[in-house]
């Protein structure tokens, strides 16, 4: 998957297909939003697999339909609410049918959604996945179902997700949720509560399965993974002092990524997404020195201005992050980086703009995901700021930030002409079906001509000859 976050005028995706010859019952399930929510589907179709449910692409079909939603920012909301609306006369035709709501939108509207939506029968918040099966019996019984309680503890790590309409290659497995970190634009931490972190055994054992599985690329997730630290389980503020907590046998998130890289040492290892505040140089280190694990970090931003970096209580300056840049450049020379930009946060000068446009030209960013603000209800800037950044200012600057990504892209694009690249074999292009695609380690997109004996999963040596601005041409040695 080369787009990070779904894009929310597109619909979700519905992805099959978890089979239990014994099964009768018949699961829609569609997500949208980053991938977590797509992670997350995975544990869902595995708790339902056990309770009599197999999944369907057909919605025609299903006894029941989950949205797994996306609260990020207000479109992705529209998107859910017009896709609810498109089930009313499935529900007409079929009175069993039962319509649920996952994720963040269930948890941040919690009972609303049951009085907003009449068609909403289930409403699950990210942590309760484990109670569907009780609440699946009151929907049985004709009654509403909630429960959105977050968790301090839950991380879902003795359930082997179910791996849904992927490429049979690529997986994610999730090593932290939820996020402390409280960047005040963010709903994310209202919507999956207070970060923790995923015993590393059972990563290792999930990272272990999926390669004996035939898989050649995982893709270590989180909030915030940088900030992963295990310590034996139990809330970090139940300690008294860092240095107590060090005391225990801690394992941080640059000691998970070596053991994942040792444990796994032919497995491409990639990891998302990273938080210039919580990064350090040891992760880069790690990633110098194993081959498996891919030269290329998401390294959200969200301006280039100190003044509105410190109104998003991103706890970093630019200056900070550039050196960050500069010095895993110089540990990691052949790395990669993409971005994440708000455009038009509260108070926004065209000062501040140009100082955005300036950090990506100096960063070379080779992709980037980039946002007008949207305001969420409930969050500090909702509550402490105006959004008073005009919404056609916005879209100018919005406009002005991603043509600069593109010329940017294309010009690391051309970077990687006249070389040779690893490439990890995908699938097949989407353009030309005698074509294979997959990444380089840099998480560029490459196309080259299929040739006798290559199969989905390996790895091939590629000469890259050209480029577009997102896409490598090459053709296998
Ligand atoms: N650490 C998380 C960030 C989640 S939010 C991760 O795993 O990626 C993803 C991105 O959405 C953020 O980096 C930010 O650029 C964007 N975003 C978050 N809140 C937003 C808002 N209120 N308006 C516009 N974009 C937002
Ligand atoms: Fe959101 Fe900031 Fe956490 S963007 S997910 S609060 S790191």
């Amino acid at each position: 998957m080369q787009e990070k976050y779904i894009d929310e005028n597109k619909q979700g995706e519905a992805f099959a297909i978890a089979e239990k010859p014994t099964n009768s019952k018949k699961l829609f399930l569609e997500s949208y939003g980053c991938q977590m929510n797509f992670s997350d589907s995975e544990i869902v179709a595995s708790i339902l697999n056990e309770q009599g449910y197999n999944t369907t692409l057909n919605q025609e079909e299903a006894d029941l339909i989950l949205l797994n939603t996306c609260s990020i920012r207000e479109k992705a909301e529209q998107t859910v609410r017009m896709r609810l609306s498109q089930f009313k006369s499935l529900k007409k035709a079929k009175p069993n049918l039962t319509v649920g709501v996952l994720g963040c939108m269930a948890e941040r509207l919690k009972t609303k959604f049951l009085e907003e939506e009449q068609l909403v029968d289930l409403v699950v918040g990210p942590d309760a996945y484990r109670d569907l099966p009780n609440l699946l019996k009151e929907t049985d019984g004709g009654r509403d179902a909630i429960n959105v309680i977050l968790s301090k503890e839950e991380t879902y790590a003795d359930i082997n997700p179910v791996r849904l309409g992927g490429n049979g290659a690529t997986a994610f497995v999730t090593i932290t949720r939820g996020c402390d970190n409280m960047c005040t634009f963010c709903v994310v931490p209202f919507t999956r509560g207070r970060e923790r972190s995923r015993d590393p055994h059972s990563i290792i054992e999930e990272c272990i399965g999926l390669w004996d599985s035939g898989y050649r690329e995982i893709t270590l997730l989180g909030q915030n993974v940088d900030s992963y630290l295990w310590y034996g389980g139990g809330p970090k503020k139940d300690f008294k002092s860092a240095s107590e907590m060090q005391k225990l046998t801690a394992v941080s998130f640059s000691q998970l990524l070596d053991m994942v890289a040792v444990a796994v040492p032919e497995m491409r290892i990639r990891f998302s997404t990273s938080n210039p505040h919580d990064m350090t140089m040891d992760v880069f280190e790690v990633m110098a020195r194993h081959h498996n694990i891919c030269k290329y970090v998401h390294l959200p931003v969200q301006s280039g201005s100190n003044r509105i970096l410190e109104k998003m209580n991103r706890q970093h300056t630019r200056e900070e992050y550039l050196n960050l840049i500069r010095n895993a450049r110089q540990i990691v020379p052949d790395i990669s980086f993409s971005q994440d930009m708000i455009i038009g946060f509260c108070g926004e000068s065209e000062e501040d703009h140009q100082l955005t446009l300036s950090l990506m030209k100096e960063v070379e960013y080779d992709y980037g995901y980039m946002f007008a603000y949207s305001e969420r209800p409930g969050t500090p800037a909702h509550k402490k700021m105006e959004d008073d950044v005009p919404a056609e200012v916005k879209q100018r600057r919005l406009t002005e930030v991603i043509a600069l990504q593109g010329a940017l892209s294309r010009k690391r694009m051309e970077g990687y002409v006249g070389r040779t690249h690893e490439v990890l074999i995908e699938g097949t292009s989407k353009k030309n079906e005698n074509q294979w695609k997959g990444r380089n380690s840099q998480n560029a997109v490459c196309v080259f001509d299929k040739q006798e004996g290559q199969k989905l999963g390996d790895i091939v040596t590629v000469f890259v000859y050209g480029n577009t601005q997102g896409t490598l041409l090459g053709t296998a040695e």
